[in-house]
């Protein structure tokens, strides 16, 4: 019987679309997806302003597609001068957060202990998190893959129950494959999805190592999705450049669901 994980997509759209760009992708994505049904579930990240407006396309609760933010403070609301809350981004409708990617923790010097306060106040705010991991390219040819992942994960997750786990997605992103065009092979995904889930487990044990979703990111696109999704712990995708175009999005959905079995 296969494992009851619904793989899910999300476009990271990073510093990218304004409210007027977000209105037009978002009618467009919702015209080529109108009557279809997936069996993945869809998530759009927009910047924290085209949020309003992303959440007034898509029609309130009931929308075909998710929101995510793509980052929010660990802070409860006070003198934190262009911050905003987890709570108050609740207000858009919105299920997941984005927190942890490579270039928070590089260009903005997000440790995983200001990562970690970030998912525990994701999780008072019952909002789930896209939890990104990662490992350089320096990192991966010293041989400390598993070191690094290992230290996000433990570091990342420290304090969350094992219900705020269930509610939390993983994102496998290799830094040297983000934005770069390089895509890991599947057979380097699978390896470091397998470890992920194998270091869930054991913190968590293996009930809930099998019900968590790990996303792969990096390069993610449609000539490569089928093959990443067919690996057996690859449960979705975060995709930057190519879900910044409506059509390049749909096309990598279609691609990436024609090998999940329904
Ligand atoms: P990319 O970005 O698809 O452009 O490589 C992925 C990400 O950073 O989440």
């Amino acid at each position: 019987m296969p494992i009851p994980r619904k793989p899910i997509l999300a476009a990271n759209w990073k510093m990218n679309k304004g409210p007027s760009e977000t209105e037009d992708f978002l009618k467009s994505f919702l015209g080529k997806i109108s009557g279809k049904s997936f069996p993945c579930e869809i998530v759009v990240a927009p910047p924290s302003v085209s949020l309003a407006k992303a959440a007034e396309v898509l029609g309130g609760p009931k929308v075909p597609v998710q929101l995510a933010a793509q980052n929010a403070s660990q802070e409860d609301p006070g003198a934190f001068t262009g911050e905003v809350t987890m709570v108050m981004l609740k207000e858009f409708y919105l299920h997941y957060v984005i927190l942890g990617h490579s270039e928070r923790r590089s260009i903005y010097g997000e440790t995983d202990e200001v990562i970690n306060a970030k998912m525990k106040k994701a999780r008072e705010a019952n909002l789930k998190p896209i939890f990104c991991i990662g490992e350089t390219l320096a990192e991966r040819e010293a041989g400390k893959l598993e070191e690094v992942l290992g230290r996000q994960i433990t570091k990342g997750l420290e304090g969350l129950t094992e219900k705020d786990m269930l509610d939390t997605v993983v994102a496998y992103e290799p830094v040297w494959a983000i934005g770069t065009g390089v895509t890991a092979t599947a057979e380097q995904a699978q390896e470091a999805h397998a470890f992920v889930r194998g270091e869930i487990e054991k913190l968590y044990g293996e009930a809930v190592a099998k019900k968590i979703r790990i996303q792969y990111g990096g390069s993610m696109k449609a000539a490569n999705a089928a093959e990443l999704m067919a690996c057996p712990d690859i449960d979705g995708g975060l995709i930057g450049g190519a879900a910044l175009d409506p059509t390049s999005f749909y096309d990598l959905i279609e691609a990436a669901c024609s090998v999940v079995e329904e």
